[in-house]
């Protein structure tokens, strides 16, 4: 595992002052543009829950669904998008949750996850949690259960971990 995870960890690209002054940026593109590093984090994610009985795999829009699918695929679970307002066709169940600046909202199919199933949520960073924390909601209020829910990378400083309710959180590295 060890050298695995330092290999994915200097994949990921730190960039200073962006979007704006004082945030460090983790940008995991680099890590897609790093087959190795690419593939040895979606192996650690599949050795994990390929045992688990989990039938869902939930992915947030937009950088959860570079890392979702193929965990998905390869455990033989169905993937679901948990998409930003207004982009799904169906009837949705939705829920808000407070952004630095402003409001964001997360929608999910209903249908798409039957009570009873077992989810694993999947995303790229955890920062405040919010983002989190809205799609546990969503689950629940389909009926799953969420078994865990996996990162790749966490931001331990604003404490966004608290937020989840005492939800499994999975996080393969942490922020440089
Ligand atoms: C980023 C990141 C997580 C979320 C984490 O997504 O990809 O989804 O923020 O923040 P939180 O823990 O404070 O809620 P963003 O909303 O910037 O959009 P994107 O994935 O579409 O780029
Ligand atoms: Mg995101």
């Amino acid at each position: 595992g060890d050298l695995r995870v330092r290999g994915i960890s200097s994949a990921i690209r730190v960039v200073p002052n962006f979007p704006k002054p004082g945030i460090m940026f983790q940008d995991i593109t680099t890590l897609l543009l790093d087959p190795k590093a690419f593939r040895d984090a979606i192996d650690i994610f599949v050795d994990r829950y390929k045992d688990k009985e989990i039938s869902v795999v939930a992915g947030i829009e937009a950088r959860g669904f570079l890392f979702g699918p193929p965990i998905a695929l390869a455990i033989g679970a169905k993937f679901v998008p948990m998409r930003k307002p207004r982009k799904l066709p169906g009837e949705v169940i939705a829920e808000e949750y407070v952004l630095e600046y402003g409001k964001d909202r997360l929608e999910m199919h209903v249908g798409a996850v039957q009570p009873g199933e077992r989810a694993l949520i999947v995303d790229d960073l955890i920062a405040t949690g919010g983002t989190l924390c809205a799609a546990i909601k969503l689950l629940e209020r389909a009926g799953a259960e969420v078994v865990e829910c996996a990162c790749v990378i966490e931001l331990p400083e604003l404490k966004g971990r608290g937020k989840l309710d005492g939800k499994a959180l999975y996080i393969l590295v942490e922020s440089r």
